[in-house]
């Protein structure tokens, strides 16, 4: 059983590590768009973006929309299918819809000023502990902690934590971490340099242990431990469930729709499709939807795709149909082949897609 640490009993004084770290930061520290400044919203925009994305993904979304939207305001007055449709090949849909709704909130609750502290910022949609954590620091100088995957990874190992990180005891014992080690002054550079270190030295795989500036006092290190820290979390049971999909295709163009702003994946683009009943036949469901879609003729069905969310696993399957002239449903679109990977087409019908490429 981890021996759970204290303040008191911390083996080196915290502000060792926040003075290594920021030694380091000032000779190795990334120059990236968003940190040559303190304005709240392109910082803002910049953590809601790095949320389980990496930097390379989203250097060139974060320059098109500061283009195409370089206040909040602009954010805010725009459709938020607009912003869907530039978020588009990003992923974790629900951060453009949470995005735009900050905005909208930021811009008639707070007349546009972003609150400064953490406690707030969480109240505002798509911004949990750590990411207001992250803006509070980087764009107020408040002393306030984060703890991304990154920073978990980082203290996993500092600290040699033998127990699965996501359970609510190493989730508590984490937070105090990081709140001890954050020091009371540069929170701005502190909070840029312990995100670094994560992603550029305390890797996932193959850290590079040699040339850490806190290596001295980390303690997975001591117990060669790093190789095998964080510890896997275990997966939980999800249901499967069915979708029938239709891949319908007239003169090389594709029927897609929007799905409803309101709910899973809303605002997203998708083929036409319907979730298959536990008791069901496939050829009924089909059925249904041909109807839905008011087409006829036969459907070839082409290699089934899977897809998991963090509640359920998706097994779609796709078929694909030639149609000719005729009625289809409202409030669809047909749309080319190529330009089927640049729209926001949600996971699981992108892996469709590729199904096509091979059927
Ligand atoms: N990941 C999350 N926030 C970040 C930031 N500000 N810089 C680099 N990587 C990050």
């Amino acid at each position: 059983m981890q021996h759970w640490l204290k303040l008191a009993e911390l083996d080196f004084p915290p502000e060792q590590f926040a003075r290594f770290l920021l030694d380091w930061y000032g000779r190795e520290g990334r120059s990236l768009p968003w940190r040559n400044t303190r304005d709240p919203y392109p910082i803002w925009l910049a953590e809601i973006m790095l949320q389980q994305t990496t930097v390379a993904a989203v250097s060139d979304y974060f320059q098109r929309f500061i283009e195409r939207f370089p206040t909040l305001q602009a954010l805010a007055e725009a459709s938020l299918e607009e912003v869907i449709d530039l978020w588009a090949g990003l992923g974790y849909y629900s951060r453009a819809r949470n995005l735009h709704a900050t905005a909208v909130r930021v811009t008639t609750v707070f007349a546009g000023e972003f609150p400064r502290s953490a406690a707030e910022l969480q109240q505002l949609p798509g911004i949990g502990r750590s990411t207001a954590g992250a803006i509070s620091a980087l764009a107020f100088e408040q002393h306030a902690a984060i703890l991304d995957g990154n920073v978990r990874r980082v203290l996993c190992r500092l600290f040699a934590l033998q127990e699965a990180p996501r359970s609510s005891r190493a989730e508590k014992q984490l937070w105090a971490w990081s709140e001890m080690l954050t020091p009371h002054e540069r929170i701005h550079d502190y909070t840029q340099a312990i995100m670094d270190l994560g992603a550029t030295v305390c890797t996932p795989r193959k850290p590079l242990c040699d040339q850490c500036p806190v290596g001295e006092l980390c303690r997975a290190r001591q117990l060669d431990l790093v190789a095998v820290l964080p510890l896997k979390q275990a997966s939980k049971k999800i249901p499967t469930r069915r979708e029938v999909v239709l891949l319908v295709n007239r003169n090389g163009r594709y029927l897609v729709r929007r799905r409803p702003a309101a709910g899973f994946l809303g605002g997203l683009w998708e083929f036409p499709g319907s979730y298959v009943n536990e008791d069901e036949r496939l050829e009924q469901r089909l059925a249904w939807l041909k109807a839905e879609l008011g087409l006829s003729g036969p459907a070839r069905k082409l290699a089934e795709v899977e897809h998991v969310y963090s509640h359920f696993r998706l097994k779609v399957i796709p078929y694909l149909l030639e149609a000719g002239a005729g009625s289809v449903a409202e409030g669809s679109d047909w749309v080319e082949r190529s330009e089927l990977t640049t729209i926001a087409l949600h996971g699981a019908h992108k892996k469709v897609l590729a199904t096509l490429a091979e059927g």
